[in-house]
């Protein structure tokens, strides 16, 4: 932060006959964070030019003298030579000061019609959409990473779980997809939170709009907004579309952070599961035969700091009379920080996937233990006309038994099994194979191979 741009002076010190307390000033400042804005701002400022030239409010020369100057400002502040003044307090009155420097009188006239109200929530809204676009971007990567690893894996059989105890056998494509299915309803969220960022504030001036003649929808058009903001009181001052987005954006942290254990269990050497590629884990400075799954384990931390956001940015919002109120300057911090920290798990995400190697023996060994195949043989006594309770309650026994006796129901012979329940013969082997198992599951939305091909082939459509 430079002040050495000649001291400059804010443009509203006409009434005042005392100069703001130097805290005041750093703490009323916004700069800081909000400069991150410059190019949006420059961006809608260039568009109200062009509209306020298009009225007849400037003349050709003074658009040209604006749009000019501000292109050069933005290039200055693109090689980060921009002297950002806190003096000058945010992002919009220090390119306005600046403008003014280089191009003299034109550059007092931009902020003719307009207000910084209805200038600030513009720029958030074309920030934001920008950065939504970005977001599915990296959505999309990591949802193909997914698909791909999940075709691959389509006849890898693990445990299902639930309780986090082994219920059936699944496949691990299937068990992929299940984190696929979250992910597209993400973004189909951000999407259509984007409909609703997609509207235009600029107009609304202050609060009342503006007794200059102008066209919103010509500024509109400029800046490929869907739409205005219809009621001035309401353009300048809801944040609803901010908190949107973070509610978005938790939700999203959340999946990620269910990703992040399921990842977290299964390369521990309980499970075994998968193996992280070294280059996505770190080592412990103490114990050398560690091997850190740091990445998903900062992933699910993350999730705490946007849920965070959240709350931050409804509390922010809640009981605010209308219209424009200076605590709507706080929305900024929780809004960058919930992009940054999606996009970063994101990236990590979609990177680390095609990099996580499945240990598929330990994973079909697991799904050996552990009576996984007991509904299975319950559904088989019922097809021989056994009712289901009494097929739940023979199985139960079977059950029993192999737990002391060390057993799984497909090592018992068909003599041991026969002792349950006579109904049993020689061909309830092939029901008590995983492989069988999985291969029964076979409609849409199950776990059988032939159905995660057909799944696979669908979210690829899906995603366009
Ligand atoms: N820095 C301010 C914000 O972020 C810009 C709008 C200021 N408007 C005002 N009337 N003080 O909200």
């Amino acid at each position: 932060m430079s002040d050495k741009h000649s001291a400059p002076e804010k443009p509203w010190t006409g009434r005042f006959t005392e100069p703001t307390d130097a805290f005041v000033e750093a703490f009323t400042a916004s700069v800081e964070f909000d400069r991150r804005l410059y190019r949006h701002d420059i961006a809608g400022s260039i568009a109200h030019a062009r509209m306020l030239a298009h009225v007849g409010v400037l003349t050709e020369a003074e658009r040209q003298a604006i749009e000019q100057g501000l292109t050069a400002i933005r290039e200055e502040a693109d090689r980060g030579e921009l002297p950002w003044s806190i003096r000058l307090e945010d992002v919009h009155m220090n390119i306005e000061s600046r403008l003014t420097d280089r191009i003299g009188i034109a550059g007092k006239k931009l902020h003719t019609g307009r207000s910084r109200n209805d200038q600030v929530a513009t720029d958030v809204r074309l920030y934001l959409r920008d950065e939504i676009d970005a977001i599915v971007r990296e959505l999309v990567r990591l949802q193909s990473a997914i698909v791909d690893t999940a075709e691959r894996e389509a006849d890898t059989i693990m445990p299902g779980f639930t309780h986090l105890q082994t219920a059936q056998p699944v496949t691990l494509g299937h068990h992929l997809l299940a984190w696929f299915e979250m992910l597209q309803r993400d973004r189909e969220r951000f999407l259509d939170c984007r409909k609703r960022v997609d509207s235009l504030p600029l107009g609304a001036a202050a609060l009342a709009g503006t007794s200059y003649p102008i066209d919103r929808e010509f500024t509109a058009r400029e800046l490929g907004f869907a739409r205005v903001c219809e009621n001035s009181l309401d353009a300048v001052s809801d944040r609803d579309f901010a908190i949107e987005f973070t509610a978005a954006a938790a939700l999203l942290m959340t999946h990620l952070s269910r990703f992040s254990e399921e990842i977290i269990l299964w390369s521990s050497a309980q499970f075994r599961f998968v193996e992280l590629s070294d280059s996505f884990c770190t080592g412990s400075s103490i114990m050398p035969q560690k091997k850190n799954p740091d990445v998903p384990e900062l992933v699910r931390g993350k999730t705490g700091r946007v849920n965070g956001h959240l709350i931050a940015l409804l509390t922010l919002m809640k009981a605010q009379p209308l219209a424009y109120n200076k605590d709507n300057q706080e929305d900024k911090e929780p809004l960058f920080d919930t992009i940054d920290t999606v996009k970063g798990s994101l990236k990590v995400y979609a990177d680390m996937i095609p990099n996580m190697r499945p240990l598929r023996e330990n994973m079909v060994e697991a799904a050996r233990r552990g009576f996984s195949t007991a509904t299975d043989l319950a559904d088989y006594l019922v097809r021989k006309g056994v009712a289901f309770r009494d097929a739940h309650e023979i199985v139960g026994k079977a059950v029993r038994y192999g737990v002391e006796s060390g057993k799984d129901l497909s090592d018992m012979t068909l003599a041991e099994l026969h002792a349950f329940c006579n109904v049993i013969e020689e061909d309830v082997f092939q029901v008590l194979t995983l492989e069988g198992s999985v291969a029964a599951r076979n409609h849409l939305g199950g776990t059988a191979p032939a159905q995660v091909r057909a799944a696979v082939a669908r979210a690829r459509t899906r995603l366009g």
